[in-house]
């Protein structure tokens, strides 16, 4: 679930911690697992998983029959890959430079394309690696995703005296995505925005772990020393909102879609 330098990943800062992603993200590859009955793979398809982060759904797919390769710009994300299903096929590459002789039957992404700010860039190298016909089943955040959490954060983040970070995330709309796609010859067929709260792993640490795993780009301007505090006062100020029965949701909204390459 991760793919580029600076505009990806957690943006300026270190890389992914895997290890952390994989104990406590598992809500992330348990939704994307309905993504994959969109997807429909067929034995002896081929298949790339673009963005496959620790490789869970990658085994999935690969479980229907599909030939799959899990592509993700994070070597240690590869490396824990590789490590848990040695069988399969991993690269560590850039999604926005990944380059194919062998184009594939069905792009498969999860998770991932709201961390490329640039959006053309990546859908390019989505439309090189599919064959013509071949189709791209993918999710990730759309317009207003997670925007309590953003807010919330930027709130306290300035009321701390730190500087604002704008657009930390891409989440654009359905329209402004379809313009993306068929700017690069990948015809929309079908797209939703659907609201659907995640609820976070970790009980009450839960919204804290999402942000230490995740929002380095929204609390990149906050020195460490002082990210427990803002993160406890974004907390507060979530609470009332996003906390029930023991556990955090975030309030996400999905951009689902299936392209065809043109
Ligand atoms: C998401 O999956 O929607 C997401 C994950 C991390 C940061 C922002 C959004």
């Amino acid at each position: 679930m991760t793919t580029g330098q600076t505009d990806q990943a957690q943006g300026d800062g270190p890389g992914w911690d895997a290890a952390a992603y994989d104990a406590h993200c598992a809500f992330v590859w348990a939704y994307g697992s309905d993504l994959i009955d969109l997807l429909a793979p067929r034995p002896g398809e081929r298949i790339l998983d673009l963005g496959c982060g620790t490789g869970h759904l990658t085994r999935a797919i690969a479980e229907r029959g599909a030939d799959v390769v899990g592509i993700d710009r994070d070597a240690s994300m590869i490396a824990h890959a590789r490590q848990q299903y040695p069988a399969l096929t991993f690269q560590v590459a850039d999604a926005r430079e990944f380059q194919t002789d062998q184009p594939f039957d069905a792009v498969f992404s999860n998770a991932v394309l709201h961390w490329i700010h640039d959006a053309d860039a990546a859908a390019a190298a989505l439309r090189r690696a599919l064959r013509p016909g071949g189709r791209l089943v993918a999710e990730f955040g759309g317009r207003r995703n997670v925007a309590a959490i953003v807010a919330a954060v930027a709130d306290v983040v300035a009321a701390a005296g730190y500087a604002a970070v704008r657009d930390p995330w891409y989440f654009p709309s359905i329209g402004e995505y379809a313009a993306v796609l068929e700017r690069h010859r990948l015809e929309p067929v079908w797209m939703a925005l659907l609201d659907r709260p995640t609820a976070l792993d970790g009980g009450e640490d839960g919204l804290r772990r999402w942000l230490t795993v995740f929002g380095g780009r929204l609390l990149a301007t906050v020195p460490e020393a002082a990210r427990g505090a803002v993160i406890r006062a974004a907390e507060d100020r979530l609470r009332p909102r996003c906390f029930r029965d023991g556990t955090w949701y975030a309030d996400y909204r999905r951009l689902r879609l299936v392209a065809i390459a043109r």
